[in-house]
């Protein structure tokens, strides 16, 4: 098993660029599957919740070849031979539940394991099925898979009793060749969301509205092949600004959409951590002590529930006592009991932490619980005294891309290891 060793102490500094959306690759391949032809996509991570998913889609008679690294990927959607998606590919990412939208939509069927996934709460899928059954279709689950089929798809209205990014995205792909229209009230509004809409819009579909509280699908008959490029990571970028900020370092993240960060930016700015729009590019750097503030996470443009736990990592850096408030997931805590063995004082009562600041981390042997979490515990390290050993990487490699390289160019110390291999002895400050 690879672990992730750390050095900590080392204030990070010059520049990282910022690789395409994780969350919006995940829907934007399965809704290629709508074609029923060719699609080129550019500007997709390299990580491996893509290369399962393509898996998946590989065992669906979809022929995938890559270019530029694997950051494009050409997906021949003319010859599906398989409307049924087995657990063995798709165990470990949520994101399956995009293949019953995009399948459905194209296929008026689709059968696939029930999802997996960061393990952060109880996840149901239930306003998903609300939305497919609107369409018309018929939903069984049965055997740890889900199937939906439908003699024809006819549009409707589904209003979310929360605004769910899975349940936005599988409802409009699957409403895309539904006949007349349907409307989505209470969506998602995340970028992503926009991103699959344009990209459905570029293969030929009609909808209006994404990113706002009603989105509207006139449905088409046709839809054929396109070209696209998928938006920067947000989450990603988040992840190298509280770096910056919890290193005491100064770092340009290059490539991003800075309207997407807003949230983020307004938090650190908060706290004193200084923040600088440039083009493209934000530049996060330290100047002034920063003092401690209070979170709550919220469906976008709130706080991204997604960036809390390496918010949390750097509130317990800081003096004072902060709040985080989790209102998406009911049990998005668990890593804090990773960050409290590096010395951080967090007590958690029920949806919210309380975190006291502390006077450094220091390192320790820690467990990557889920992919946030992981990351929360990379900034934990890079800015503690002595040594970290990151345990269950393969959580962070579902969605950080060349994370090493980045932080290694930015001057930050960090290694993958096997530890029975090297005989590693962890040692403290
Ligand atoms: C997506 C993101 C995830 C992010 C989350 C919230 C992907 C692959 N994952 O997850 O990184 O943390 O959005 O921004 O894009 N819910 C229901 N019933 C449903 C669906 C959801 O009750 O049918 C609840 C969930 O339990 C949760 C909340 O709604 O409490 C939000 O979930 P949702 O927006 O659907 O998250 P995901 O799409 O799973």
């Amino acid at each position: 098993m690879e672990k992730y060793l750390i050095k900590g102490g080392r204030p990070l500094k010059g520049e990282v660029s910022v690789s395409g959306a994780k969350n919006a690759a995940l829907a934007v391949l399965p809704a290629a599957l709508l074609s029923g032809d060719i699609c080129k996509i550019e500007n997709v991570p390299v990580v491996e919740d893509i290369r399962v998913l393509l898996e998946a889609i590989e065992d669906l008679g979809v022929k995938v070849n890559y270019e530029n690294n694997g950051h494009t990927v050409i997906m021949d959607c003319r010859n599906i031979e398989k409307l049924v998606v087995d657990y063995k590919h798709i165990n470990k990412i949520r994101a399956s539940y995009y293949l019953l939208g995009s399948l459905l939509g194209a296929y008026n069927f689709s059968k696939v394991a029930l999802p997996g996934g960061c393990n952060i709460g109880a996840r149901p899928i239930d306003q998903h099925i609300k939305g497919f059954k609107s369409l018309g279709a018929e939903v069984d689950i049965k055997h740890g898979m889900v199937q939906v089929s439908a003699d024809k798809l006819v549009g409707s209205t589904v209003y979310l009793d929360s605004p769910s990014v899975g349940a936005t995205i599988n409802i409009m792909m699957a409403a895309c060749k539904a006949e007349g229209q349907t409307e989505i009230e209470n969506p998602a509004k995340e970028p992503h969301i926009v991103d699959v809409a344009n990209f459905l819009n570029s293969m030929g579909a009609n909808i209006k509205g994404a990113g706002t509280d009603v989105i509207k699908i006139k449905g088409v008959s046709e839809m054929h092949g396109s070209e696209y490029m998928i938006i920067p990571d947000m989450i990603e970028a988040g992840t190298y600004m509280v770096a910056a900020a919890i290193s005491k370092g100064d770092v340009t993240v290059k490539n991003l959409i800075p309207k997407h960060m807003d949230a983020v930016v307004a938090k650190l700015k908060e706290m004193d951590v200084k923040v600088e729009e440039f083009g493209d590019s934000l530049r996060v750097y330290y100047e002034e002590e920063y003092k401690n503030t209070h979170v709550k996470t919220l469906p976008y443009p709130g706080f991204p529930t997604d960036m809390q736990p390496q918010f949390v990592a750097l509130m317990s850096m800081v003096s004072g006592v902060g709040l985080m408030t989790e209102s998406i997931f009911e049990s998005r805590f668990s890593y804090t009991s990773e960050l409290r063995r590096m010395g951080a004082d967090i007590k958690v009562e029920g949806n919210t932490a309380i975190v006291t600041g502390v006077d450094g981390f220091t390192g320790a042997e820690v467990k990557a619980t889920d992919l946030r979490a992981g990351a929360a515990l990379v900034l934990a390290g890079l800015a503690a005294r002595g040594d970290t050993v990151i345990s269950d990487i393969y959580n962070i490699d579902r969605g950080y891309e060349h994370l090493e390289e980045k932080i290694k160019g930015l001057g930050g110390w960090i290694a993958r290891i096997d530890d029975e291999k090297v005989g590693l002895k962890v040692v403290g400050d």
